[in-house]
Parts: C-alpha cells; structure tokens; sequence
C-alpha cells in the first residue's frame, strides 16, 4: 500500500501480459485514440490528451520546456516534497522561479498566491500539486485556477496522485495543463505519462514554437502536429515507439474505473481513506492532513512519540508482507504514508493494513483492543 506504483488488478496484469503489438497501424491507431479518450472521460476534459511513454516527471519537464523560454518566471506554489520537483526541472530549463510557500500538511491559499501574482507581474505559469503525495493534502485547485486566470495566466497541475482520485475535473476547475502517471489513480503498471492541453496553454505553446523548438522528445509542439497531420493520425500518431502493452493496460484499468463510475469509484477511495483516518487515530496516530482537505489517494501519518516510524514499516514488509511509503524530507523517520489506490482501497487490503499496525502496537507492548483499529471500516462508502 504504497502511495503508487499501486497493486493492480488481475485484468490488467492480464493485458500487459498479452503479445507485443507493433505501435504503428490503423488498428493500433484506433486503440490508441479509444485509450485516449477513455483517459479524458477520467481527466473529465475536452481538450486534447497524449499518451506518452514516459514518468510524470517527464511531463512535467514536456511542459515547463514547452510552455517557457529559458530566463521566464515560473511561480510554484509549494507545501510539500512534490513541489521540489518543479523547482528542479525548472533550473533545467533554465527558468527563474517564484515560490509560494504554505507549511507542509495545511492547502494553498488562494488569497496568498493572488497577493503573490500582484507582486510578480513577470510570472508566466503558475504551477500547483493537486494532491500532494508527501502529506496527503488537496489544494484548492479550482479556486487557484481562478486565481491564475484573474492575471491572465495559466495554470499547471500536477495530477500525479490526483487523477482519478481525488474528484477534480479537469474542464470545470479550468486546468490548462493536467498530468498524470499511469501507475496511481489510474490502477496501471509505470510507464505512460498523461498529459491534456488547453486551448489557452496551446496559444503560449504556438507563440514559443514560431521562434523556436525547444528540444524533441518533450516537445508538446511535436506531439500535436504529429497526432493530428493526415498521414500519422490514423497510423501512428506519435513520432516514437509505444509501449502497446503498457496502454493495453491501461485500457483495461481504465475501463474497469469507468465500469464502476466516477461517483462510485470517487466514494470508495473516500471510504478508503476514512477508514484508514479513523482506524489509525484510534490506535493514537496523528493525521498529517486535517479532514477538509484530506487526500482521498495518500494519507500521510505521523507517529507517536516512543514509537519508531522505521521499526513499524520494517514490522510491516517483514512480519505482514505489507509495503508502505516512508515519510519524505520534512517527513523522514517522524512518519509513514498509506496509498489507498488500486488494491490498496478495498476491504481486504485496509483490514490487513489495520491488523498488521495493531499486532506492531501489540508487540511495542502497547494495549490495544482487538479490532480498535476497524471503526472506520464499518460505514459504508457514500457517491455524493
Ligand atoms: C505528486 C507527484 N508528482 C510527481 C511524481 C513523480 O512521478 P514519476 O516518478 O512518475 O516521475 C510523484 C511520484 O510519486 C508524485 O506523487
């Protein structure tokens, strides 16, 4: 129970597992474009959607370089470890940044960053975690996107532990760039990065390419002329080699997300993480995240004091056969964090997460009830 790569289920092993297909050719082309749009059907957006072979990280990198000119202001808005990573591709680049600073565990504020945007009118691009995998905290997304667009800017998301996870449609909050990888909310093996475009952040892509390319790979420019030129759109819209096992995959772990619903899929994770917060502050643990913007995907957790953070995730992967995500930076050796995706949200997984954190207590001497740790996993999961 990792916050991803999460456990996947048996159908999409399935997939991965069947013979290589070439990733050129108008049958390939059609499941590549139905995948395409199972994933915006997820993504909730009209705007244009790749499927690329890659990390997040990578789109992440596509669109900093694609949207920025070397020695532009790029404003990160950071409360915790994944806004680094802007930091760090942005110096690639050759960028100059802005940060927003909020403490780790609490949201954005949208009224800070407006304030912030007044003082910097030479930012380009504002970019924001949705959902913060280092505490397990939503931000404000919609509301700092209506921010962004007051300056006329617009917004970057990093949905890495969002998408498919938390409910933030893409269209609705008016999310210019949207990213994911396949190997979290998306239920699917590493490998793809997502990533949809909106009409606004193409019009900035458009102005840069007319000066100049900025590098191959990761260039959103490239992408798009070639899924949409003639020639490739129905062969091989893409201008390198997929990995047709990885999106077979996906396929099928999306349309099983799909079959579910939205809604439904959207109540089980809440369930998930409410059964996981109510367990755990149970048994003495502090949550990270207070309640109202508790990540649906990561719980973040702290533990008490006499009790090691590292004694109980080794207990856990040796004694019960159990991953779970160290704390990171501000985090390390103060806590652990719960990924409740994939198998990881289902009634299985989180009664043997519980029991295995009660036997740890029980083996620290500390007196627990049998089951104290199962409150949570009582109420059944609500679609709003
Ligand atoms: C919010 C967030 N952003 C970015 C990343 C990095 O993604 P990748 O390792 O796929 O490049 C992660 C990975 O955990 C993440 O949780």
């Amino acid at each position: 129970m990792i916050p991803g790569p999460v456990e996947v289920y048996e159908e999409t092993l399935e997939a991965i597992a069947e013979p290589v297909r070439a990733h050129y050719g108008p049958e390939w082309a059609r499941t590549y474009w139905e995948v395409v749009g199972l994933a915006k059907q997820v993504f909730r957006t009209q705007n244009d959607l790749f499927i690329w072979p890659s990390s997040g990280i990578g789109m992440i990198d596509a669109t900093f370089g694609s949207m920025l000119y070397t020695g532009e202001t790029l404003l990160v808005i950071a409360n915790g470890s994944f806004a680094g990573i802007f930091q760090r591709v942005a110096q690639g680049y050759g960028l100059k940044v802005e940060t927003v600073e909020f403490p780790w565990g609490q949201p954005a504020d949208p009224e800070v960053v407006r304030a912030c945007l007044r003082e910097h009118p030479e930012v380009r691009l504002v970019a924001v975690v949705g959902n913060e995998s280092s505490t397990g905290v939503v931000n404000p997304v919609k509301e700092l996107a209506a921010v962004a667009h007051e300056f006329d800017l617009p917004l970057f998301v990093d949905g890495v532990s969002a998408i498919s996870g938390v409910d933030m449609p893409v269209d609705e909050y008016g999310i210019d760039v949207c990213i994911t990888t396949s190997n979290k909310g998306l239920e699917a093996p590493p490998g793809l990065g997502l990533i949809s475009i909106s009409p606004r952040a193409w019009e900035i892509i458009e102005r840069k390419k007319a000066d100049r390319y900025h590098g191959y790979y990761f260039n959103l420019s490239m992408w798009r002329e070639t899924a949409y030129d003639p020639h490739w759109h129905d062969y091989q819209p893409y201008v390198v080699t997929m990995p047709t096992n990885n999106v077979m995959a996906l396929r099928a772990s999306v349309r099983r997300i799909l079959q579910e619903t939205l809604p439904v899929h959207f109540a089980r994770l809440r369930w998930a993480r409410d059964a996981v917060r109510a367990g755990l502050r149970n048994l003495g643990f502090i949550l990270l995240a207070p309640e109202e913007c508790a990540s649906p995907t990561v719980t973040a957790v702290l533990t008490p004091e006499g009790l090691s953070a590292d004694e109980l995730l080794a207990y856990m992967r040796e004694e019960r056969g159990l991953a779970l995500g160290a704390g990171l930076r501000e985090m390390a050796g103060k806590g652990f964090r719960v990924g409740t995706m994939g198998k990881g949200a289902t009634e299985e997984y989180l009664t043997d997460f519980l029991l295995g954190v009660e036997a740890f207590l029980r083996a620290k001497g500390v007196a627990v009830a049998e089951g104290a740790s199962l409150v949570g996993l009582k109420t059944p999961a609500k679609a709003q």
